[in-house]
C-alpha cells in the first residue's frame, strides 16, 4: 500500500490505549497507531543526575528540533515553538567562528529574550576553543549545549572533523570533557550518527565515552555517514543505545509524523524525539507532536490558504533576523517544502525561485486553490536532501591508531573558517 490517507481502521496495538477515530490523516505506517496513552511518556529530565536541579530542564512532549544549518535559526525556532513545547536547537554554531566574533555566526548563535529554555549546537574539534566558547555562551545565559559529531561533509570528515570524530572514544572524550567543565549547571548533550559505514560502527563505543564524561543525553541518527540521508532509519540501533547507556538517548531519522515519533518511542524505549526534515514547511508537525503525545488525535493540517498564511508569516520573522534581502532570499527555498505535493505548485516554483518580497510572495502562489487540503503524498516527501550516498573521506591511516586523542587540524584563516561554515551544511 502506498502512503495513502489512511480509510480503514485497524484494532488499537494497545491494549488500553485510545481507539483511533475514522477520519486520521496519516499514511499506511500509521493507521493504527494509538496516540500516547495516559502516563505512558515521561518528560525528558534533561540533566537530571548530570547538573544541579536548578539546571535540569523539563522537556515535555519529549521532542527536539533537530540542528539544520540554513534552517533553525531563531526565525523558524520562534514559529515552531507557537505550535508546541519541545526543545528547539539552534543551527550549528562553530567554535572558530563564533571566538573571532565573526558577524553572522553570532547572528544565528543570538535569541530573543523569550526563547527559554535556549539550546544552541556547537561544531568544534579543539578542546581549547570548545571549552572557551562554552563559557562564553553560557555567561550569555544559553540553557543547554549539544556538540554536533555526525557532519559527513567531505571537506570536515578529510580532516578528522565530524562524523570521525567517534571513531576515535579518546578524542570524543577529551572534547566533551572540555565542554562539560566549562558548562557548569547546562547540560551538555552530543549528537552522532551510527558511524562511518556498516562495517564501521561506531555509537556504542562512543555513547559510553561522551556518557562517561559527563553528556546527559546522546542523540542519534540512525544512518551511517556513509549513507548521508538516503534509505531509512535503522531504528533497531537507537534501541540498541538504549541497553547500552543509562543517560537518556534521544532517537532521531525518520519522523515524518507525528505517530512516527509514538512508534519509535515505543519501538525502541528512547526517552525522545529529534524532528529533522518532517518539520520543513510545517511547523505545525509540532501541534501535531504535542496533542498525540497529549493523548489528544491531532489537528488535520492547513489548508493551502493556511499554508501561505504560515508563509507569510515565516517571511516576516525572516525579514526580522536578516533583514529584507537576505530574508526573502533565505526563504525562497522555504516556499519550495512549504508548497511541497500541492497541485499545480511544481508550475509555479520558478518564480517562488525569484521573489523579493512578501507581495511577490503571495502573487508567486495566487493562482493555487487555497481550499486545497494538505496533500498526504507530502508527508513523507524528502525535503533538503537527496538519497545519494557517500564513501567518507578520513585522513591518511586515520584508522591506524583509535586510541589517539590528538586533535584534528581545523580552519584557522578567516577565509578558512567561512568554507567550512559554507560546507557544514549538514549532520
Ligand atoms: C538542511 C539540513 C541541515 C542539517 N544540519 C545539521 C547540523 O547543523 N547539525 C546536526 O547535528 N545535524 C544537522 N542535520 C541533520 C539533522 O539534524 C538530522 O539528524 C537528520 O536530518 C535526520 O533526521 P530526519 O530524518 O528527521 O531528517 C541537518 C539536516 C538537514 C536536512
Amino acid at each position: 500500500m502506498g502512503d495513502g490517507l489512511a480509510s480503514n481502521v485497524k484494532p488499537a496495538a494497545a491494549a488500553n490505549a485510545p481507539a483511533v477515530p475514522p477520519e486520521r490523516f496519516a499514511t499506511s505506517v500509521n493507521v493504527d497507531v494509538p496516540v500516547a496513552g495516559e502516563g505512558e511518556f515521561q518528560p525528558l529530565q534533561l540533566g537530571e543526575g548530570r547538573v544541579s536541579s536548578e539546571g535540569v530542564i523539563p522537556v515535555w512532549p519529549p521532542v527536539v528540533l533537530a540542528p539544520m544549518a540554513g534552517v533553525t535559526n531563531l526565525a523558524f525556532r520562534s514559529l515552531c515553538r507557537e505550535y508546541g513545547a519541545g526543545l528547539y536547537v539552534s543551527e550549528m554554531i562553530t567554535a572558530r567562528g563564533y571566538l573571532m566574533g565573526n558577524r553572522l555566526t553570532n547572528l544565528l548563535a543570538s535569541s530573543s529574550p523569550d526563547e527559554s529554555p535556549r539550546s544552541v549546537q556547537v561544531y568544534g574539534a579543539d578542546p581549547v576553543d570548545l571549552g572557551e566558547m562554552v563559557k562564553s555562551l553560557v555567561d550569555d545565559g544559553v540553557d543547554h549545549l549539544d556538540i554536533n559529531m555526525g557532519c559527513p561533509v567531505p571537506k570536515v570528515t578529510r580532516s578528522g572533523g565530524g562524523s570521525a570524530i567517534p571513531v576515535k572514544p579518546r578524542l570524543l572524550a577529551r572534547l566533551v570533557r572540555a565542554m562539560v567543565q566549562n558548562a557548569g549547571d547546562v547540560p551538555v548533550t552530543v549528537k552522532m550518527r551510527m558511524g562511518i559505514q556498516d562495517n564501521l560502527l561506531t555509537y556504542e563505543e562512543a555513547g559510553r565515552a561522551a556518557e562517561g564524561e559527563g553528556a546527559s543525553a546522546v542523540g542519534l541518527h540512525a544512518r551511517t555517514a556513509s549513507q548521508l540521508y538516503s534509505g531509512e532509519a535503522n531504528w533497531a540501533s537507537i534501541a540498541r543505545l538504549v541497553e547500552v547507556l543509562d543517560v537518556p538517548v534521544l532517537g532521531n531519522g525518520d519522523i515524518w509524523e507525528s505517530y512516527d515519533a509514538l512508534r519509535m518511542m515505543r519501538a525502541t524505549g528512547c526517552a525522545g524525539v529529534i524532528v529533522g526534515r518532517g518539520c520543513l514547511g510545517r511547523p505545525w508537525l509540532f501541534r501535531e507532536l504535542s496533542q498525540a503525545f497529549n493523548g489528544q488525535e491531532p489537528d488535520l493540517p492547513p489548508h493551502f490558504a493556511g499554508v501561505v498564511e504560515v508563509m507569510v508569516d515565516h517571511a516576516h520573522r525572516l525579514i526580522e533576523l536578516f533583514g529584507p534581502d537576505v530574508g526573502m532570499r533565505q526563504m525562497r527555498k522555504w516556499c519550495s517544502w512549504y508548497t511541497k505535493g500541492f497541485r499545480g505548485s511544481a508550475a509555479v516554483r520558478g518564480n517562488l525561485m525569484r521573489i523579493q518580497s512578501i507581495e511577490d510572495l503571495v502573487a508567486a502562489v495566487s493562482t493555487l486553490d487555497p481550499n486545497e487540503a494538505f496533500p498526504t503524498t507530502a508527508l513523507r516527501a524528502q525535503r533538503a536532501k537527496g538519497s545519494k550516498t557517500q564513501t567518507v573521506k578520513l585522513p591518511e591511516g586515520y584508522l591506524d591508531d583509535l586510541n589517539d586523542d590528538t586533535p584534528p587540524k581545523g580552519p584557522r584563516s578567516v577565509d578558512e573558517i567561512e568554507a567550512w561554515e559554507k560546507a557544514l551544511n549538514g549532520g
